[in-house]
């Protein structure tokens, strides 16, 4: 059974795992308005992966024989300027995230929880990966620019992208 004060961080780290689902499902559907498939694309397979990353945590939680219990999730915005706009904030949220993660971690080591630490370790490589994925892209369309041939270029770049859950996920 987790402690009292892992659970609760637990349960609130899920419900920020689902707002960035919903967050990266908003980014999809505008970009799906703006013809944007590829960047739709991405958006989708983000949503997705988000959504493994609560799962994560939601059978880490049962496992330990203690309680998942769901709140609200903010509503995410809906309207972004531009492409650069929309992965911008992409990297500004995932940045964030890491910052959550980083303090479960230092929450998980001060309440000596070794098997909390340990599964955050996941996340915590997992948050570097995000980053630089994100960042990525950001480089790449201030490189080729956010006009016709360029953006064309990226968007068909982003519709390959496809979801793989993690291994030890599968099945
Ligand atoms: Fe669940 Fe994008 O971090």
């Amino acid at each position: 059974m987790l402690k009292k004060k892992i659970e609760t961080a637990l349960n609130k780290q899920i419900n920020a795992e689902l707002y960035s689902a919903y967050l990266y499902l908003s980014m999809a559907s505008w970009a799906e308005s703006k013809g944007l498939d590829g960047v739709a694309n991405w958006f989708r397979i983000q949503y997705q992966e988000e959504q493994s990353h609560a799962m994560r945590l939601y059978g880490y939680v049962n496992e330990r024989g203690s309680r998942v219990k769901l709140t609200a999730i903010d509503a995410p915005p809906t309207d972004w300027k531009s492409p650069l706009a929309v992965f911008k904030e992409t990297l500004k949220h995932e940045q964030k995230v890491t910052g959550l993660i980083n303090k479960l971690v230092d929450l998980a080591r001060s309440e000596s929880d070794h098997a909390t630490d340990n599964m955050l370790q996941w996340f915590v490589s997992e948050q570097v990966e995000e980053e630089a994925t994100a960042d990525g892209i950001v480089c790449r369309i201030e490189l080729v620019g956010e006009k016709g041939e360029g953006l064309f270029m990226i968007d068909r770049e982003l519709a390959t992208r496809v979801f793989t859950p993690p291994a030890d996920q599968e099945g």
